[in-house]
């Protein structure tokens, strides 16, 4: 082992010397990633004053805070494998999620953060949610990512990882990545529900039966307490649900609290830039898997020790998880390699976050795209999206198909609720119709200031059509710099880079 170690000491040193950046004044820069799991907003950031936050409350005091904070693709794997080699889904090759019969993966060709990190002598380390593939794509050199529920809910067993992780780090002299990707707050399997709690809010409590999780206190809501956001019907079951998330979004703010103590008793609290997310939205109907605002909206900061005078400010500029990588390369001063991928030399089209930490209100940010085609296997429902400061294009490619519901939010109370209710014809007190849900135009165009529900499609507004045509060419465009397979469809068929015409819509 000591023998093994010699070689990669040599090489730290080179490349610490050729990329001075990594280190400030012999002291590393190190970066933490916390990544939530179908985490919504939740803190008082976002106004949410019910559900108890102090630690990302605290976070966000050392932080500049995104109120248009957007994920890449509203899908587990495919946003992780998004924030990890900071390419759209459809380019990175990770189309859907990634476990047992769907066995979705990135290209092998794809050169990740951690990886590429890891080749400039930057330890890597992951515990929590791992989700993608294939590991020689995805490789950190410190992986916790088993049993899911202890190393992504479990804040004790968490804690002793990362106290092990940072020591490892010390050891080796080495500036870090440390990536926690929590389970937290992902819904558990439907057949423990009632046992468990619908988001594993019972687990690990201390009550008979559910083991206990030493560092967290529960906190249990009052469903009548809780705050129901206007995409889902205000019902006493879904309150239930809602309150059970709570419980569960606290217990990951506990383990947020911990882990940053854990960082800065080791010595970390000054030279670390803290980077806060979620993969995609809440796991309710109209929200996770879609890309409208609840879908694609994420909670999202950046604490940046560089630019303290612009802590606790917010930034409303439309910031993406596929910044993430620029944005953690630009930290440490770390170029992009230069390679091609299915034959096109690939760029980063995202952008780094840094100069937002030093400028929360840069109007040079004023865009970010999305792209989505799958969540699980039988979940095909392709999705291009072009949000700017005032609206939201998207184009559904495959608009004649019923939007698919996922076997998670399928058997919630929200969804049988809307499901119950319209087959007995009875008003759902939703803010769409099933219909109108599963069957969406080709083209949608909203206005986010003056119809943030994003119920009235301009698309077809004569008033709208230059914002529309505009975008759709931006959109277009983007389609091509990153190599999308789809950027032809429907009406078209991609052959030597050029779409020809199909004429399944426009038959004279
Ligand atoms: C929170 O509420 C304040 C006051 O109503 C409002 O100005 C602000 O935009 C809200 N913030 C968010 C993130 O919604
Ligand atoms: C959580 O982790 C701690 C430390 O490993 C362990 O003692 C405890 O039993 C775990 N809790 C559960 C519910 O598994
Ligand atoms: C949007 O940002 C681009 C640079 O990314 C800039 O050239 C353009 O002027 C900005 N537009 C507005 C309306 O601020
Ligand atoms: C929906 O209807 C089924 C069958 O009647 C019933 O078992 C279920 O409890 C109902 N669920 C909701 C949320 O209304």
């Amino acid at each position: 082992m000591s023998c093994l170690l010699f070689p990669v000491c040599i090489s730290a040193l080179v490349c610490s010397t050729l990329f001075g950046s990594v280190q400030a004044k012999g002291k590393h820069k190190n970066a933490v990633i916390f990544l939530v799991d179908d985490g919504g907003f939740m803190q008082s950031a976002y106004n949410n004053t019910v559900c108890d936050t102090p630690n990302l409350d605290y976070l966000s005091s050392r932080a500049v805070t995104f109120t248009r904070g957007y994920t890449g693709v509203s899908s587990c794997s495919p946003s992780r494998a998004v924030l990890l080699s900071g390419l759209p889904s459809h380019q990175n090759g990770m189309y859907g999620i990634q476990h047992s019969v769907h066995h979705f993966q990135s290209f092998d060709g794809v050169r990740s953060l951690p990886n590429i990190l890891s080749n400039h002598g930057i330890m890597t380390g992951l515990v929590g949610k791992y989700h993608v593939a294939p590991k020689s794509v995805y490789t950190f050199d410190y992986m916790k990512t088993s049993p899911i529920d202890q190393v992504g809910r479990n804040i004790t067993h968490m804690k002793h990882l990362i106290r092990k992780f940072l020591k490892k780090a010390k050891n080796a002299d080495k500036p870090f990545l440390l990536y926690v990707a929590f389970f937290d707050t992902h819904r558990g399997g439907v057949n423990t529900w009632d046992r468990l709690g619908p988001f594993m809010n019972k687990w690990g409590s201390g009550a008979p039966g559910m083991g206990s999780i030493q560092d967290w206190q529960p906190k249990v809501y009052d469903p009548s307490k809780v705050i129901v956001p206007f995409f889902l019907p205000d019902t006493p079951a879904v309150r239930e649900d809602i309150a059970a998330m709570y419980t569960t979004f606290n217990r990951m703010d506990q383990g947020v609290g911990l882990f940053l103590k854990e960082l800065f008793d080791a010595g970390h609290k000054d030279n670390t830039l803290v980077l806060f997310s979620a993969d995609n939205g809440i796991p309710f109907p109209a929200a996770k898997t879609n890309l409208y605002e609840p879908g694609m909206g994420e909670p999202m900061l950046i604490s940046s020790p560089d630019h303290t005078h612009n802590w606790g400010k917010k930034s409303s500029a439309p910031a993406s998880l596929m910044d993430f990588t620029p944005t953690v390369l630009d930290w440490f001063g770390v170029q992009y390699p230069q390679y091609k991928l299915n034959g096109q030399k690939v760029k980063l089209t995202g952008r780094s976050l840094l100069p937002l930490a030093a400028n929360p209100y840069d109007t040079d940010y004023n865009h970010t795209y999305a792209s989505h085609q799958w969540h699980g296997i039988t979940m095909a429902y392709p999705m291009r999206v072009l949000v700017n400061s005032r609206y939201r294009l998207i184009h559904n490619i495959n608009w004649r198909a019923p939007y698919p519901i996922s076997t998670q939010i399928f058997p919630t109370s929200a969804f049988q609720g809307i499901l119950n209710d319209t087959r007995e014809g009875k008003p759902t007190g939703w803010y769409k119709t099933l219909h109108t849900y599963y069957y969406r135009d080709e083209w949608e165009l909203y206005d986010l200031q003056t119809d943030p529900k994003e119920l009235k499609n301009l698309a077809k507004d004569p008033n709208h059509k230059e914002t529309f045509q505009n975008m759709q060419k931006k959109l277009q465009a983007w389609l091509v710099e990153t190599n999308d397979p789809w950027r032809c469809m429907p009406h078209s068929v991609l052959l030597q880079g050029e779409c020809h015409l199909m004429d399944n819509e426009f038959m004279p």
